[in-house]
């Protein structure tokens, strides 16, 4: 014999699927933008000439800012996003380009801002520092070193793409 359904739980199933259908389609690009860093480790991003050219990169860490273009879900800034990456020469030679942000909790570090603390960045939200190829201190709030992105020469300019994975 078949158990009837009462009107109450005919309505409480239906109310509760369709609020589950509707949260899960509001849900999905707030997690995904969440965990969807900019330019993702290992993600498909295209390197982005920075205009900048290879011989004008030296030992000292220089901030470069860029532009990415790219489609979040629905979003697409018109005018894309700014990005930045602190790029250097490493003692032998090859490009370095480091990511700003904090791996504590996202502030924006700089290199050589504090005086106590020289030839390093230094993230001034909980005083984070990292040694210059982004490794970070022991005993500071970060855990982990910067991130460094993908870099590629081209035309002798300097071309930037996604985190390293
Ligand atoms: S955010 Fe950089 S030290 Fe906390």
């Amino acid at each position: 014999m078949g158990k009837k359904v009462s009107r109450r739980q005919f309505l409480t199933y239906t109310l509760g699927s369709t609020a589950g259908f509707l949260a899960s389609g509001m849900l999905f690009p707030m997690v995904r933008f969440a965990v969807d860093p900019v330019l993702k480790k290992g993600g498909s991003a295209k390197y982005v000439d920075v205009n900048l050219p290879i011989s004008q990169i030296t030992q000292e860490p220089k901030a470069v800012q860029f532009v990415i273009h790219r489609k979040d879900g629905w979003y697409e800034p018109e005018n894309g996003e700014s990005l930045t990456a602190w790029v250097m020469k490493d003692e032998s030679g090859n490009v370095r380009a480091l990511s700003p942000v904090c791996k504590h909790l996202g502030c924006t570090v700089n290199w050589n801002s504090n005086p106590q603390y020289k030839n390093q960045f230094f993230c001034p939200c909980h005083f984070g520092r990292y040694e210059k190829d982004g490794t970070n201190v022991p005993g500071t709030p970060p855990t982990k070193p910067l991130d460094k992105y993908k870099t590629k020469i081209a035309n002798g300019r300097l071309l930037i793409g996604p985190v390293e994975s």
